[in-house]
């Protein structure tokens, strides 16, 4: 249907048609980026699940292959799910993946390359022995999903961890094997934290606590934190946490337990799942990749024929400036999309102001953009004891003191459709002042079929700092990157008037008090043609 079109993305990763969910496997290979998903063939809706696969020289212009791993055996035959790749130290490729057997268990298989000469790993193997590991006592058939990508213990052995649950707790169990083939449980688990359900995709990684480049997943040691995130099935959101990895224990603490992993700090306030990360050894980095599904009806995603974008990659460190959160970023390869940019500088929005920033076309753009806050108005505030949620209060409608401000996007002349992307600031007991970081959708579109909700966090914001901000837009996604990537919110929007070139671009204040000075950079952003593999 050309009327939903606009709605398609120029420069993230879709397949052509049809649905996708979970990134899998992702890994850098005799020079390609290889790029699997959780894919239906046959519809736009979650079913008949096999692996898509795709390669890219920079994860951003990406051509599609054929499918990698369909579902053609007893151990895979309900769904070839989600798994992860473990490069050996010799450059063969171990790919771990849950598969839903013909009585709907959830058992975990082994493929491997057919071709190990090949660079675009075109033909994939499953090892005749599969499944290699089945549900272990006391865990139910359907909640042993996921595996990770294995790292060394100091034994010389592989480990791994799986997500589950007993009750109410959300688990990673941890096997440890010589050959991806043969596996031993070891007793307890790597984390458990109640109440969270449970847990799927789990992630397992280092970070290192001087910041700089990325670590292999095997790296341990003294300079190093544990990362430990889960996806909730419950309330569909990424946790992380940052703490110890006791290897010998086979197990990981949080730093701080009242922020554990499932009740703490989000990935993405937004929309964003099943993520995954992998350590790309050609650049020395941790890249995460991010589901991102649809905000419309299930009706709409049929009738425009495909569902889902992962989102752009994200490169991920530990905030050394605070050394509590981790900072995500847009590849760098993203920048290589930029095309004419215009900058301008120190627009001045007044309590209660809108003002336009003047674009040539405003649905493919990467912006750049600072705010401060008039301080003798912030000295003059009265200290509040307010409460401030971004997803309960009015949104950016509410007018407190110090805020709402931001930028109005995806907005169409007479703000009748707009997406408000902004920061909110309370200044508390002893002029604290506390900064939230909100994006709100409930203005977003005149169509009443989509999700309206207003999302966002706390965000520290350090002494000497400016209100920052990076986001990138396009047609039906804006991932906004707040602080350096302390906090993101990926929304979809669906307008049917701000598309194409009705759609405007706005600073706006709805504070009372304090006026608000932005300096943004701008940039027109190119389409990444994503390619169709060749009828050869
Ligand atoms: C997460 C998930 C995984 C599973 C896959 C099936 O979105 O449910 O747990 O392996 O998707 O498509």
């Amino acid at each position: 249907n050309s009327m939903l079109s606009w709605q398609r993305t120029a420069f993230h990763f879709q397949p052509e048609k049809n649905w996708m969910n979970d990134p899998n496997g992702p890994l850098f290979y005799k020079g390609w980026y290889h790029f699997f998903y959780q894919y239906n063939p046959n519809a736009a809706v979650w079913g008949d699940i096999v692996w898509g696969h795709a390669v890219s020289r920079d994860m951003i212009h990406w051509l599609h292959l054929p499918l990698a791993m369909v579902a053609d055996q007893w151990y895979d035959v309900q769904g070839v799910w989600t798994g992860s790749a473990t490069i050996l130290p010799d450059g063969k490729v171990m790919m771990l993946y849950t598969g839903s057997t013909n009585e709907s268990v959830q058992v975990q298989n082994l493929a491997y390359p057919a071709n190990h000469d090949d660079p675009l790993l075109l033909d994939w193997v499953k090892h005749p022995g599969n499944p290699v590991l089945v549900p272990p006592p006391g865990i139910h058939h359907k909640d042993f999903r996921d595996p990770t990508t294995a790292w060394k213990t100091s034994e010389g052995k592989w480990r791994i961890t799986i997500g589950s649950k007993v009750n109410k707790t959300g688990i990673a169990l941890i096997y440890d094997t010589e050959d991806f083939i043969n596996f031993e449980l070891k007793e307890g688990f790597l984390h458990g934290v109640p109440g969270t359900g449970m847990w799927e995709c789990v992630d397992f990684y280092p970070v290192a606590v001087a910041g700089g480049n990325g670590l292999d997943t095997s790296v341990n040691g003294a300079g190093v934190r544990h990362v430990v995130k889960a996806s909730l099935d419950d309330d569909r959101h990424d946790y992380y946490a940052i703490g110890t990895y006791d290897e010998e224990a086979g197990k990981w603490y949080p730093d701080n337990p009242a922020i554990d992993v499932g009740i703490g700090i989000r990935y993405d306030y937004g929309i964003f799942y099943a993520s995954k990360t992998f350590f790309d050894q050609s650049k020395q980095r941790r890249v995460l990749w991010g589901w991102i599904g649809e905000w419309d009806s299930e009706a709409a995603d049929v009738r425009k024929g495909w569902a889902s974008l992962q989102g752009m990659p994200r490169t991920v460190v530990l905030d050394t400036k605070t050394g509590s959160n981790l900072l995500q970023w847009p590849v760098v390869e993203s920048e290589s999309l930029r095309l004419r940019s215009k900058e301008f500088k120190n627009v001045v929005a007044k309590p209660g102001a809108v003002v336009p920033i003047k674009l040539e076309a405003a649905t493919q753009l990467d912006i750049v953009a600072e705010f401060e806050l008039d301080k003798e108005a912030v000295e003059r505030a009265v200290e509040s004891d307010e409460e401030f949620k971004c997803s309960s209060s009015k949104g950016a409608a509410h007018r407190g003191a110090l805020g709402p401000f931001g930028l109005l996007v995806l907005s169409e002349e007479t703000l009748s459709e707009q997406t408000p992307v902004y920061f909110y600031v309370v200044k508390g007991k002893n002029a604290t002042l506390r900064t939230y970081f909100c994006a709100d959708q409930s203005r977003s579109s005149l169509a009443n079929d989509v999700n309206k909700q207003i999302y966002g966090s706390y965000v520290p914001v350090l002494t000497g700092e400016k209100f920052a901000v990076r986001m990138l837009v396009d047609h039906s996604i804006i991932e906004s990157f707040a602080q350096g990537g302390r906090s993101v919110i990926t929304s979809r929007v669906y307008p049917t008037k701000a598309i194409y070139g009705a759609a405007r671009l706005f600073l706006f204040n709805n504070g009372t008090e304090a006026g608000v000075t932005a300096s943004l950079k701008v940039w027109q952003m190119n389409s990444a043609f994503i390619r169709p593999f060749p009828n050869l």
